[in-house]
């Protein structure tokens, strides 16, 4: 499987184009005005089946969540590849990776740590010094683990940066310093006690910043930027790594402070989802790393509708063998009960012990979410029993073992009070979906298959091989538009055949990883034909592809057509659809009748 492909089967196009665009998911198309260019009608569709995207407006173009990254940023495929491989949780090997170490914004921030450190040790640190001693961190935790503090008075940090020669333009993108209407410049912690934030790799990428005071917000973290992305990170990670690697079990707990307990007191495989439930993003980052995920929740957190949301998909994506990558992906996540409403911080620091044993005795997430829906219905209802029924069928679905899945459903009609037949029985009535975001893909899988275009790629090989033995050969395909290749990698070469102008330049030119590509496509052997059976073939194979094209565009206008929110929610958008759709019927008598 390419690189391009494990980043397309984890990533949701959803999810990716939504942190951009303000899209519409009522609909099973979810939709907004198109990013690409200003309109008022709303004609940017996603196809959440399919994983594309497609405008059917002005510029009138699609692709898949690689071409919206590239389109988005304005980067090149490998540009865009690498950015979503990195949001997908997977290492990026490519040289580019040295670069990346360094960036401006994290320059910034080990200069802003510097001064903030130096002034919570300095006389004006001392009452920020007592409350953490109040809190048991000891003098060596408090440098070991980075605090700092903001100073409220004349002297400021934003002073500091800009004397140690930090653009004010970069320490604003850090979240450093923030500019007020009259222009100046002002501290954005001030006031408050820091704590660094390093990703895996130890960068420093950001703050979270405690108040003092009792001002709110209790924490301000550095807002989202290149380098930090609190969805992504795992606080504490850094620290916590080798331990991880070690003992194959994460512990996830919420708050910073607990991280910071729990390490000080040598439970050092503890990391933060700071504030949020674990993401998917997230438990990426240490499936590499873990077998087992303890998840401590706060009691508060444990009853929110995010929360069950966000361990569903979590589940849905981790929890069973189901998923196209086998085992290899099965993690085993289990859930902690912190009994009374006390945080990790506080039962660490009273019983170690107490600690060890709720990490020890955590339930499976399954059971979780199965205690989870049971006590959010009133199951003594018919009505009840049936939606945590059709809560909890799925998530069983996932799980490839049929013991286990009966295991499961045992437990759930004891919890419900009626008998596994009866539950089977009902269970069978509910066909498994996709529901937010759930990985559970079932025989749907075959019939997006005419969407997606699998089964394409060998056609677009061949048509790449043949464009790769000779330029003689180069304006019967020259024209071809880029969307036709439905594999990204495949859609890479193209165009950069198409912009090198010959294929010595290409090849001249090719960065490795396409010229690996490019090598291994001469390499497939060809029949051997004179000049006018390979202008024959290569008209051919351009002609099959845009026909697969335009019936994935058909698909997709039929899609959109159909969906009652659209056609009920905007009748502009509803016209402009049946417009291209009439487009692209013209488009397909055409490719028959035109003469090569
Ligand atoms: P203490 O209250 O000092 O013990 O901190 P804590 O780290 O235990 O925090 P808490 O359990 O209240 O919250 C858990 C995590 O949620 C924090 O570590 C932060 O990452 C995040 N968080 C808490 N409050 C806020 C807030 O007001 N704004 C934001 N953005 N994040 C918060
Ligand atoms: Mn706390």
């Amino acid at each position: 499987m390419s690189l391009a492909d494990d980043v397309k089967k984890r990533l949701d196009i959803v999810q990716v184009v939504s942190e951009y665009v303000d899209l519409d998911t009522r609909a099973r198309t979810p939709k907004a005005r198109c990013p690409f260019h200003a309109e008022n009608t709303p004609s940017f569709v996603v196809f959440p089946e399919s994983q594309l995207w497609r405008c059917f407006g002005a510029c009138a173009t699609g692709g898949d969540v690689i071409t919206f990254l590239s389109r988005q940023h304005k980067v090149d495929f490998r540009e865009a590849l690498r950015m979503a491989a990195t949001r997908a949780g997977i290492r990026d090997t490519s040289p580019r990776r040295e670069e990346r170490k360094s960036s401006p914004l994290i320059e910034a921030n080990e200069v802003a740590q510097a001064y903030l450190a130096g002034v919570l040790n300095s006389p004006r640190g001392e009452a920020a010094r007592a409350y953490l001693k109040s809190r048991g961190i000891v003098d060596a935790a408090v440098r070991r683990r980075e605090f700092g503090l903001c100073p409220d008075g004349l002297e400021t940090l934003a002073g500091h940066l800009q004397s140690k020669g930090i653009q004010a333009g970069v320490a604003r993108a850090a979240g450093l310093v923030t500019q007020t209407r009259e222009g100046a410049w002002r501290d954005m912690f001030v006031g408050r006690l820091t704590i660094a934030i390093r990703d895996a790799d130890g960068r420093l990428v950001g703050f979270g910043a405690r108040t003092l005071s009792g001002a709110e917000p209790k924490y301000l973290n550095s807002p989202r930027s290149e380098v930090f992305d609190k969805s992504k990170l795992l606080y504490g990670l850094h620290w916590a790594r080798d331990r991880v690697r070690l003992t194959g079990t994460v512990v996830v707990v919420e708050g910073y402070m607990d991280v910071i307990a729990a390490h000080e007191r040598e439970f050092e495989n503890v990391v933060a989802s700071m504030g949020t439930a674990i993401t998917r993003d997230q438990v990426e980052h240490v499936k590499g790393l873990a077998q087992k995920v303890v998840l401590a929740l706060d009691a508060d957190a444990a009853g929110q509708e995010a929360t069950l949301n966000s361990l569903e998909t979590v589940w849905g994506a981790y929890g069973g063998a189901s998923s196209e990558l086998g085992a290899r992906r099965q993690l085993d996540i289990r859930v902690a009960r912190l009994a009374g409403g006390k945080d990790p911080d506080e039962v660490i620091s009273q019983s170690p012990d107490a600690w060890r044993s709720i990490v020890d005795d955590a339930a499976p997430l399954l059971d979780w979410l199965i205690d989870t829906h049971v006590r959010r219905n009133d199951v003594s209802t018919p009505a009840g029993k049936a939606r945590v029924t059709e809560a909890i069928f799925p998530l069983v679905a996932v799980l490839q073992n049929t013991y286990e899945q009966d295991r499961y459903l045992t437990a759930l009609s004891s919890k419900l009070g009626v008998t596994l037949e009866q539950l089977r029985a009902s269970a069978g009535r509910i066909r498994p979906q996709r529901r937010r975001g759930l990985a559970v893909r079932g025989n749907t899988e075959a019939s997006e298959s005419a969407l997606t275009g699998q089964a394409d790629t060998a056609i677009e090989r061949f048509l790449l091989t043949m464009v790769l033995s000779g330029d003689d050969i180069r304006e019967y395909a020259a024209e071809l538009p880029e969307e036709a290749f439905s594999d990204p990698g495949n859609r890479a070469v193209f165009t950069a055949w198409q912009t090198s102008g010959t294929i010595g330049r290409l090849r001249e030119t090719a960065p490795p990883d396409l010229a690996e590509r490019i090598e291994h496509l001469t390499g497939n052997p060809l029949p051997p034909m004179d000049q006018r059976a390979r202008v024959g073939a290569i008209t051919d194979s351009v002609r099959r592809l845009l026909e697969l094209h335009l019936k994935r565009l058909k698909a997709q206008e039929a899609r959109a057509l159909e969906d009652p929110a659209f056609i009920e929610g905007s009748p502009e958008t509803r016209t402009l659809i049946e417009q291209r759709s009439l487009e692209t019927n013209e488009r397909l008598k055409n490719l028959y009748t035109r003469q090569p």
